[in-house]
């Protein structure tokens, strides 16, 4: 076989076979073919597309690129989560509380945040001493003896998926749905959970930028799933404005603490409650109703607080930090006011995670560090009315210098009219191997 060969054959529109497809991956890693065919055939594929079992094949190859987690050890159906990535997104501490203290047990692996979107490892290692880096036997002591654990991904976790992104980063070959969906279920299929729920976003501050982005996207990777007997369920949920009202690391980290804690901001409560609703489905808890209504009774009852407090404490931590008020609290903070009176008619999600940026909360290189207690609070957000002059939300850093440049920005994230906008849900669609519900 030869990569000129499987470069003409996509480039004029063929399908490729499985050995094929597996050539290619293994050839890749191995480093005999050059970065300069893949850049070609990664364009091949951006222009001509990839059929769903073209897909799926490409996907297994990477997954079995490099380490492939057994979770077959752990007692009950693991189920895993992915969020494509989005600003305000602190959903996976919640759930992965809830969902674990209704007996499913959570192994989660997570990476940290790049650009606009943040990263849950960040996130959790805001809360002093945590250890996100946890051995794999750290890690499966715990999912086993306490029923999860966050931990940052092993390195060896699908190495294809890791030079064929940085490949993609630097060819214009990032946006194709079918490299997506392979580079995140890759990952996905080498975690070895059983069951898969996904949280593709939609808007300003996602990847996907329109539903018909993300529907496909969605649809794509459920059927990878589904191909590789992993039972997959996919939500398509908002990301035109951020979630919730903190944006960064130890602000997020406040918020998951009151959301566990039963004051949680309502589309927060709302979105995380339909997510761990799907993981207990998929753990085999019951029907979809009955699952909704433990994941109800186990966030009002306070087990899911009780869990996560157990999980932080697990992993090195200490609980009490987590309600003192210190631990939100950055040496500057800032009001931010409204510019002129009306509704907030829209919120880009994207340059509201810009602002927080600038006061340190997430990367622009891979080796920048973080300000954690740097972000921004959001008291109003669309289709909020508000009055010139009124305190709308606040910003805060360790650096007192990036205040005004983040407030500036993060006033131009908001539009201001004298309608009120129309109400968007905050579950767009459900996708499963059966077939799409859409809510919208
Ligand atoms: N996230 C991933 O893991 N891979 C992509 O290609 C895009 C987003």
């Amino acid at each position: 076989m030869h990569m000129n060969e499987l470069i003409l054959k996509k480039r004029n529109g063929g399908v490729h076979n499985e050995a094929e497809l597996t050539y290619l991956v293994n050839e890749f890693v191995k480093g005999t073919i050059p970065d300069y065919q893949m850049s070609a055939w990664l364009m091949a594929v951006y222009f001509r597309g990839l059929t769903a079992e073209e897909t799926a094949q490409l996907t297994l190859a990477m997954a079995q690129s490099g380490e492939q987690i057994d979770l077959s050890s752990i007692p009950g159906i693991t189920v895993d989560k992915h969020s494509t990535g989005g600003v305000g997104d602190k959903t996976t501490f919640i759930l992965a509380s809830i969902v674990a203290a209704c007996g499913v047990p959570v192994a989660k692996m997570s990476g940290r945040g790049l650009g606009h979107t943040g990263g849950t490892i960040d996130k959790l290692e805001s809360i002093p001493n945590v250890k996100v880096a946890l051995t794999k036997e750290e890690f499966f002591h715990l999912v086993r003896t306490v029923g999860v654990a966050v931990t940052g991904q092993s390195g060896n976790l699908a190495p294809a998926d890791k030079l064929l992104y940085a490949l993609r980063d630097v060819t214009g070959t990032v946006d194709s749905i079918p490299l997506i969906a392979s580079s995140v279920m890759s990952k996905k299929l080498a975690a070895g959970s059983e069951a898969i729920l996904l949280d593709v976003k939609v808007g300003s501050g996602a990847f996907m930028k329109t539903y018909e982005e993300a529907l496909a996207l969605a649809e794509t990777m459920v059927a990878i799933g589904t191909h590789n007997h992993r039972k997959t369920v996919a939500l398509i949920t908002d990301m035109d404005r951020p979630l919730g009202q903190a944006i960064g690391n130890a602000t997020e980290m406040a918020e998951v603490v009151a959301t566990l804690q039963g004051q949680g901001p309502e589309d927060l409560v709302k979105e995380s409650l339909a997510l761990a609703a799907n993981m207990l489905y998929l753990g085999g808890k019951g029907s979809f109703e009955t699952c909704q209504a433990l994941v109800q009774e186990t966030l009002a009852s306070g087990a899911a607080w009780a869990k996560f407090c157990e999980m932080v404490t697990a992993q090195g931590g200490e609980a009490s930090v987590l309600t003192n008020p210190r631990f939100k609290e950055a040496t500057y903070k800032d009001a931010v006011l409204a510019p002129v009176s009306g509704y907030i008619t829209h919120m880009d999600a994207e340059t509201c995670g810009r602002a927080a940026l600038i006061l340190g909360a997430g990367r622009y290189t891979k080796t920048d560090t973080l300000d954690y207690k740097a972000g921004i609070w959001m008291l109003k957000k669309t289709g909020d009315y508000v009055s010139a002059g009124e305190t709308i939300g606040y910003v805060q850093s360790n650096t007192q210098e990036t205040l005004a440049e983040a407030k500036a920005r993060y006033i131009s994230a908001l539009t201001f009219g004298a309608q009120a906008p129309v109400e968007q849900p905050l579950v767009w669609a459900r996708v499963t191997a059966e077939g799409t519900e859409s809510y919208i």
